[in-house]
């Protein structure tokens, strides 16, 4: 298929151009290089410099590269900024979301496939967390992906646009070529594997106080490649609704740090700090939905897979995309 992907440059987006031209699929990359990398866009595919704000700029690029599916990456994604500087993510992540749904319905594109988060579940009652958990994010990021959900069901309502929005877990990992490298880290994993490449003296645990075995919060980690692969079954005719992508099983923080000093071999020191705030316990989910109708198999299901990968990139690139 012809597919436009908004974000393209970014860590998730990248990745997943990379996989749709393996696949054999023609891809258009858009976006406007705030958070993404110029050299993280696979040679094979097309690349316009442009913003999702700048309305008739997105309509002439959706229409003019006969896009069938529109993959919609192009987001912020920080909880801690979104706190600060809510206008920043309802602006871009609901405002400007509309322009490429628009050009979505006016170039009569097949399917819209959107990035969404476990932060629209907010604090969950109950893990594993099903598609059907009530959703009541806790932050303007939750806020604004939820906000675009349901604005998506309204253009599936009123403009027959069939889509796919995946609720991502903890994305994590890299492809052989390319990497999570973003202008502010927030993640655990990079954080924690920069103190393995000598780049900081030691890691941070926010929180040791929660109800948890150890105290310390659980997620549910995904392989980024897993999570491209998710993206193309996507695009079957037919396919239509909100999906979870996770692997339904929790690590702790220091289950993580452990997992990461085995990988790396390096002793990694961590220091206990106070809660993140705004941080849920535990965040697992149930992704049945996602395995049974879209036959989504992860293939990196384990923590010590998704480390090792990320490991790998580190360490081939210890300054990232600017090294
Ligand atoms: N953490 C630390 N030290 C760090 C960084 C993080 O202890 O240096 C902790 C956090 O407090 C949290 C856990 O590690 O308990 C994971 O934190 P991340 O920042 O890696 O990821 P989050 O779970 O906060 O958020 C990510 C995405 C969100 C998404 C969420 C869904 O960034 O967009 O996963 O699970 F909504």
């Amino acid at each position: 298929m012809k597919v436009f992907v908004a974000g393209g440059a970014g860590y998730i987006g990248s990745i997943c151009v990379e996989e749709l031209l393996n696949a054999g699929h023609e891809v258009t990359v858009f976006d406007n290089l705030s958070e993404g990398h110029r050299v993280a866009v696979d040679e094979r595919a097309q690349f316009i410099d442009g913003c999702l704000s700048e309305r008739q700029t997105t309509l002439d690029a959706v229409s003019s590269c006969g896009a069938e599916a529109v993959m919609h990456f192009a987001a912020f994604a920080q909880v801690g900024e979104s706190m600060a500087d809510p206008s920043k993510y309802f602006r871009n992540n609901v405002a400007n979301g509309i322009n490429l749904l628009d050009a979505a319905v006016e170039a009569d594109v097949k399917k819209f496939v959107f990035s969404s988060t476990a932060a629209t579940y907010g604090m969950p009652d109950a893990v594993p967390i099903t598609e059907l958990e009530p959703q009541k994010p806790i932050n303007p990021y939750g806020e604004s992906k939820l906000m675009f959900e349901t604005i998506l069901n309204w253009y599936h309502e009123l403009h027959r646009l069939e889509f796919v929005a995946f609720r991502y877990f903890n994305a994590a990992g890299c492809s052989e070529r390319l990497g999570e490298e973003r202008r502010v880290e927030t993640h655990l994993i990079p954080n924690v594997l920069r103190v393995a490449l000598g780049q900081k003296e030691e890691c941070r645990i926010f929180g040791t106080d929660y109800p948890t075995p150890d105290g310390t919060c659980i997620r549910d980690y995904i392989h980024i490649i897993d999570l491209a692969q998710a993206h193309m079954l996507a695009l079957a005719p037919g396919k239509c609704g909100f999906y979870n992508l996770g692997n339904g099983e929790g690590y702790s923080v220091l289950e993580v740090i452990e997992t990461c000093r085995q990988v790396t071999g390096q002793p990694i020191p961590a220091v206990q700090e106070p809660r993140r705030p705004g941080d849920p316990a535990r965040l697992i989910a149930c992704s049945q939905k996602a395995i049974d109708d879209l036959g989504w198999k992860p293939r990196y299901a384990t923590l010590e897979q998704i480390v090792d990968s990320a490991w790998r990139w580190h360490s081939a690139h210890p300054n990232g995309y600017t090294g």
